[in-house]
């Protein structure tokens, strides 16, 4: 026994071992849980502050996308599906209604399909197969020169 503090130094160095190891136990569960929780949590488009939808090459040209093609980009609302019939550009919330996967066009079935669970939508977003139950949101597009936009909210 330590005669100058009165605790044995063994029970001393127990201690110290046990703080150590519930600190690095507790750094590890923190590090689940931050994981965990940004898993869960839906990423923010909130480097999007503009009404204009950009790609991967930047802002969404309507000369970029081709007869029957549709493109995913991104927007203050979200992922975007623009889809080009002859001189007319749709618009539609990219967010899968079922369980949020992305949709694509397909110009050969003239549909958007979603990837996951096989749900298919027609041009306007309303369904033609499930699981989806709920329509693709309509997106109102303005078109100019400088890209594609999302029109602004009606006032
Ligand atoms: S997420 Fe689209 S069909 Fe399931």
């Amino acid at each position: 026994m330590d005669k100058q503090r009165g605790v044995p130094p063994d029970k001393v160095s127990r201690r110290f071992v046990n703080f150590v190891l519930g600190l690095g136990f507790s750094g590890i569960l923190s590090g689940f849980a931050g994981t965990a929780l940004a898993y869960l949590s839906p990423r923010r488009d909130s480097a999007v502050t503009s009404d204009f939808i950009t790609g991967r090459d930047g802002v969404l040209r309507p000369d970029a996308i081709g007869e029957n093609r549709g493109v995913v980009g991104r927007s203050r609302l979200g992922k975007i599906l623009v889809i080009r019939k002859g001189n007319r550009l749709f618009g539609l919330q990219a967010r899968c209604t079922h369980l949020g996967c992305t949709v694509g066009w397909d110009g050969v079935a003239q549909q958007v399909e979603c990837p996951c669970h096989g749900a298919c939508f027609d041009i306007r977003g309303q369904v033609l197969r499930g699981p989806a139950r709920q329509p693709l949101a309509q997106i109102e597009l303005v078109v100019g020169d400088e890209g594609v936009q999302v029109a602004p909210p009606a006032t």
